[in-house]
């Protein structure tokens, strides 16, 4: 039996802007397995949304899937019509995605929006309806959920807030939960409160989880495994131990070095020198070696390509090519 719940094979995503078209996810592949939380990190703008928002057919107007499959239950989700995704988002696939303080409406008492979205899927009464909403609202640790659900959205807190988010999209048990950047706008406290209500949830359900953040530290305390994204591109994935003990391309060693450590509190801390590239250019060779301490001559001229390392483990540097195991030339 097939264990992927999701795979996303040679995923290509453009927009146009100004006449102009450009591609910011080039070539992702990704899988989930069931009741594991897959993180998806990289700097701002790297493409972690799209990737994620390409999955439900949310993406803007002006962008476009140029190319790959998005596999559900051996069904590309890419050559659905809007209907059928309609159905599948919310009751196969749910999502908390990066702007959900403002995805609710306002002017409508938390409790017409919950119930709406639950019987958008299900035929079941209004009281039913209300039932499941409290409880899922309970599941989230809001403990007095009559309550909430007769508050209109700006009476709450903004962690009470991102908890109803929550309830809504788990409501109808989905079997993927996306959660882009589900906590970034939250003190410390609430953010760890919220995090463990979504690792409950996997334990409780068995849901799947692409969890998408900049943060590291959360990234590595939450998932399984890890996609790292740079420029549009998955340039390591692996097993959380294997790529935060061993990380095989310069960006993630980067990326992990720039972590605040407590042991390090009066340190300065050591970033990434330089910007990501501006995708709208062309560009030869590695898109990350303007940035790389590791730069050698191929990497200037030949892109390299995402190769396996080892057991669920790949990495796209030519590091990797030069001795077959990156780590042993990168030590962190
Ligand atoms: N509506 C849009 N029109 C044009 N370009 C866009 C649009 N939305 C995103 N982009 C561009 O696509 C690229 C990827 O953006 P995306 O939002 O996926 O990044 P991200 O990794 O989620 O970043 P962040 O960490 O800031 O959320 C960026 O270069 C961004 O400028
Ligand atoms: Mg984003």
């Amino acid at each position: 039996m097939e264990d992927k719940v999701l795979k996303i094979k040679n995923l290509s995503v453009e927009f146009s802007t100004s006449g102009e078209s450009f591609k910011v996810v080039n070539d992702v592949n990704l899988e989930l397995e069931k009741g594991e939380i897959l993180g998806l990190v990289g700097e701002s703008g790297c493409g972690k949304t799209t990737t994620a928002l390409s999955i439900l057919g949310l993406l803007p107007k002006n962008a476009k899937i140029t190319g790959g499959e998005i596999l559900f239950e051996g069904k590309n989700l890419l050559l659905l019509s809007k209907e059928e995704l309609r159905k599948i988002r919310g009751k196969d696939i749910g999502i908390i995605s990066q702007n959900s303080m403002s995805n609710l409406n306002p002017i409508r008492k938390i409790k017409k929006q919950f119930i709406e979205s639950i019987r958008t899927h299900v035929d079941i009464s209004k009281k039913e309806a209300h039932e499941i909403a409290c409880e899922m609202l309970q599941k989230v640790n809001l403990s007095d959920p009559e309550r909430i659900m007769n508050q209109y959205s700006f009476q709450l807190s903004g962690g009470m807030r991102q908890r109803v988010m929550i309830a809504m999209a788990i409501a109808l048990r989905p079997k993927i939960l996306i959660a882009d950047e589900p906590t970034t706008a939250l003190d410390v406290t609430v953010q760890a409160q919220i995090l463990e209500e979504i690792d409950k949830l996997r334990k409780d359900f068995g849901i799947s989880i692409i969890f998408v953040s900049h943060n590291l530290g959360i990234i590595s305390q939450l998932a399984d495994r890890i996609g790292v994204m740079y420029a549009g591109e998955i340039v390591e994935y692996g097993f959380i131990s294997s790529v935060f003990n061993n990380p095989i391309h310069p960006y993630t060693k980067g990326l992990l070095e720039s972590v605040p450590k407590i042991e390090n509190a009066k340190k300065i801390l050591k970033a990434i020198r330089g910007n990501p590239p501006d995708l709208s250019k062309k560009h030869f060779g590695c898109l990350f070696y303007p940035r790389c301490d590791y730069v050698m001559d191929t990497c200037r001229c030949k892109k390299p390509k995402l190769i396996k390392i080892k057991e669920d483990s790949m990495g796209a540097c030519h590091l990797i090519n030069k001795n077959s195991l990156g780590n042993k030339i990168i030590n962190l």
